[in-house]
């Protein structure tokens, strides 16, 4: 039996991909060998990694001056390898501090040029993000650095912050599942792990004419190597961007971009309602304007009956229901391969769970 998965990442991924992966896994087309075995000089794998990229570009409506690449490391990475390529030639990144995982891209961030806070929400996890009014950027700030959706609070922008510098998001949780403001952004990054495929790589755009100052670290860690060799400036993650190539292709067939984001707030709009329905019972800890559409955290009246909820949704075949580990509670990850029944199935056990337990 399939269980539903909510997981916060890895996560659940297409039922119809995960088969035909299987299907194709031992003898690629014919080849007689994986694809996973094959030179990635190969023409059948480079048929595979441009088709992945460019369904890339397409999903998400990339214009022709951004570069698409595929870059191990996963997100964490980037938050090393945006302030070492975008200030290599000076100037400072500011730093909107909504949640752990903004929090973990300025401490990684300071390791490699001047950056600044531009909002701290205080808590490690606060209940919004800012209004543009209240960011404050220093004058030699290059980007504002923003995690579009945090993951573990559960706390998403409404709107993308308008400031008169450009935007670098970490948009991970929800990858491809908003439009993106190619002409207020620099560089858009994410785990592919969540919407995307299997854990591996990140997917990052960045501005074709950022690269003209190339920073002096390692290869591996410049984009301008990834941009001149299609993503193929070193042995790439096989297996992740064939995966990654077939869930793209699959979020196309549903209906690409537009399908993502109707899904997506279809499904957090079934939790949301629960909670607010429940008379108190369920409490969400973030402002409902700024309540994410991936991560629907909340609360129960006490740990005793979170427990007894979590042990409920797990024998029902709930699972990956736990609040992250530094918070607690309960936290539904409802990433773009969760069918829609499984979320009628949550709040359905939600709506009874309260009525048995009030
Ligand atoms: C918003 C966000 N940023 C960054 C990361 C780190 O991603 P990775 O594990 O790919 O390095 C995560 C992981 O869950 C995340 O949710």
């Amino acid at each position: 039996m399939r269980i539903f998965n909510f997981a916060a990442g890895p996560c659940t991924l297409p039922l119809e991909v995960l088969e035909a992966a299987r299907d194709e896994l031992v003898d690629f087309h014919g080849a007689g060998m994986s694809l996973i075995e094959m030179s990635h000089r190969s023409a059948a794998y480079e048929e595979v990694h441009e088709g992945a990229l460019a369904a890339a570009r397409r999903v998400a409506a990339a214009p022709d001056d951004f570069d698409v690449l595929f870059v191990q490391g996963g997100a964490t990475l980037q938050f090393s390898m945006v302030p070492m390529n975008l200030l290599a030639s000076g100037g400072s990144g500011a730093h909107a501090l909504t949640g752990a995982w903004s929090r973990k891209a300025l401490a990684d961030g300071r390791m490699h040029g001047n950056a600044t806070v531009a909002w701290d929400g205080a808590d490690i996890d606060p209940s919004r993000t800012p209004e543009s009014a209240e960011l404050v950027l220093a004058s030699d700030t290059r980007y504002l650095h923003i995690c579009s959706n945090e993951t573990i609070g559960g706390v998403r922008y409404p709107a993308w912050p308008s400031v008169p510098v450009p935007l670098v998001v970490d948009m991970s949780s929800e990858y491809l599942s908003r439009p993106i403001p190619w002409d207020r952004v620099d560089l858009v990054y994410g785990g592919v792990q969540k919407n995307l495929g299997p854990a591996g790589m990140a997917v990052v755009y960045v501005r074709r004419s950022l690269l003209g100052h190339p920073p002096e670290v390692g290869s591996y860690l410049r984009y301008d190597q990834h941009a001149g060799a299609d993503s193929l400036f070193n042995t790439p993650p096989v297996f992740t961007v064939w995966m990654t190539g077939k869930v793209l292709a699959w979020i196309e067939e549903q209906g690409g971009a537009d399908w993502l984001e109707a899904m997506a707030a279809t499904r957090a709009g079934l939790l949301y309602g629960t909670i607010d329905a429940s008379e108190g019972f369920y409490r969400s800890p973030v402002e409902t304007a700024h309540r994410s559409h991936a991560n629907v955290v909340f609360r129960l009246p006490s740990p005793e009956l979170e427990a007894a909820f979590l042990d409920a949704a797990s024998r029902r075949g709930l699972s990956g229901l736990e609040g992250h580990r530094s918070v607690g509670g309960v936290r539904a990850s409802i990433y773009a391969a969760m069918p829609l029944e499984g979320v009628e199935d949550l709040a359905d056990l939600m709506t009874t769970f309260a009525g048995s337990h009030r």
